[in-house]
């Protein structure tokens, strides 16, 4: 046998071998093993190209050839099995000791978190919580609340109407400018004695500034009954001051118009930064002006088709987004809606 025939056996042998031993191979650290000991440098099949080197030319031809071809072939397979060990490594493999992923959680809504904290206190005095729609009937929204059309009040909102005429070819849907209208609703399905607050989303046609945005929230409150009287007024929302701002808080009332009440009123708190001393915050003033409030107005009772002869009510209405800047100190209302994670992880 010539040596090139010698050559060529061992080489289809040694082939074998190492396919043989591939095709059992289960753990990556045998694989390494058999990758160093037939492709590494000093490995078995290394050695025999090595010494296709020291043949005649026409005898490396033939071999060289050969030689070539099982190299590539095993590279190839090797990657293969290689491949698929990692597969499988990845899939179980777990290092507990590797820093995990951090998996953020989002938290609630400073506007929300305000909210719950009013809604828990008022369901702790018996009131019922109410949602309302956000697309209004000029009714609802207006008329029904004492404010008929054409009255000037009207002006006191820039109000979205819908583009929608009804069969008289009026334009009667708006998007809500006050979550007043629910007061009607309220009564209309729950009727008399009643006592309920209704925070929710409201809209104005504003140029937006600092201080005024077209979509903000309200919380409105309404308690009617037999015998209730402004200091059941007063003493409801001066507990809420006292749990928003503290124990010391002081609430005073001062005349208002509003069309839905009689009288009507303008709650103050004395301010929590300076305790009424005159700050920055209060304009000097010592005093907060939050709640627009009063006793409802008959006409309004009847709309929602109770007895004004027999029972009377209070209502109030807070600006909760007014409420949650000056709680927590924020100047620019329009941060509420701004979606800044820079603004809201603050809370
Ligand atoms: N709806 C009024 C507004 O948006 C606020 C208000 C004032 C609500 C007096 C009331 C109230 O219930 O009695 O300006």
């Amino acid at each position: 046998m010539t040596i090139i025939l010698i050559m060529q056996e061992k080489l289809i042998q040694l082939k074998q071998e190492i396919l043989a031993k591939l095709a059992e191979v289960k753990k990556i650290d045998v694989f390494r093993d058999l990758e160093i000991k037939y492709l590494g440098r000093k490995g078995e099949l290394t050695k025999i190209l090595r010494s296709v080197a020291d043949l005649s030319a026409e005898e490396k031809k033939t071999l060289g050839k050969l030689a070539n071809e099982i190299k590539i072939e095993l590279i190839n397979r090797f990657e293969e099995v290689k491949t698929g060990l990692e597969k499988t490594v990845n899939a179980s493999y777990i290092d507990a000791t590797l820093p995990g992923i951090e998996i953020k959680t989002g938290h609630l809504h400073p506007l929300t978190i305000l909210q719950n904290e009013i809604e828990d206190l008022f369901s702790s005095l018996g009131f019922m919580v109410l949602d309302g729609p956000e697309l209004e009937s000029d009714y609802y929204n207006f008329t029904a609340l004492n404010i008929p059309p054409l009255h000037p009040a009207r002006d006191m909102q820039d109000t979205f109407y819908i583009d929608h005429k009804n069969k008289d070819g009026q334009y009667d849907m708006l998007m809500r400018t006050q979550t007043s209208p629910m007061q009607i609703r309220a009564m209309q399905k729950y009727g008399a004695p009643l006592k309920c607050i209704v925070p929710g989303r409201c809209f104005r046609s504003e140029a937006t500034d600092v201080r005024h945005e077209h979509t903000f929230y309200q919380l409105e409150g309404l308690m009617i009954d037999k015998d209730i009287n402004f200091s059941n007024l007063k003493a409801i929302l001066e507990a809420l001051g006292k749990k928003l701002f503290g124990p010391e808080t002081v609430f005073r009332m001062r005349p208002k118009f509003y069309p839905f009440v009689e009288p009507g009123s303008n709650g103050e708190y004395s301010c929590f930064l300076c305790a009424g001393k005159g700050c920055r915050l209060c304009k000097n003033t010592g005093w907060l002006e939050i709640v627009g409030c009063g006793m409802v107005h008959p006409s309004v009772l009847e709309a929602g088709g109770v007895d004004s002869k027999k029972y009377q009510g209070f209502a109030f209405g807070y600006g909760l987004d007014r409420l949650a800047m000056l709680k927590y100190g924020i100047n620019d209302i329009r941060l509420f809606h701004s979606g800044d994670l820079k603004f809201l992880k603050q809370f």
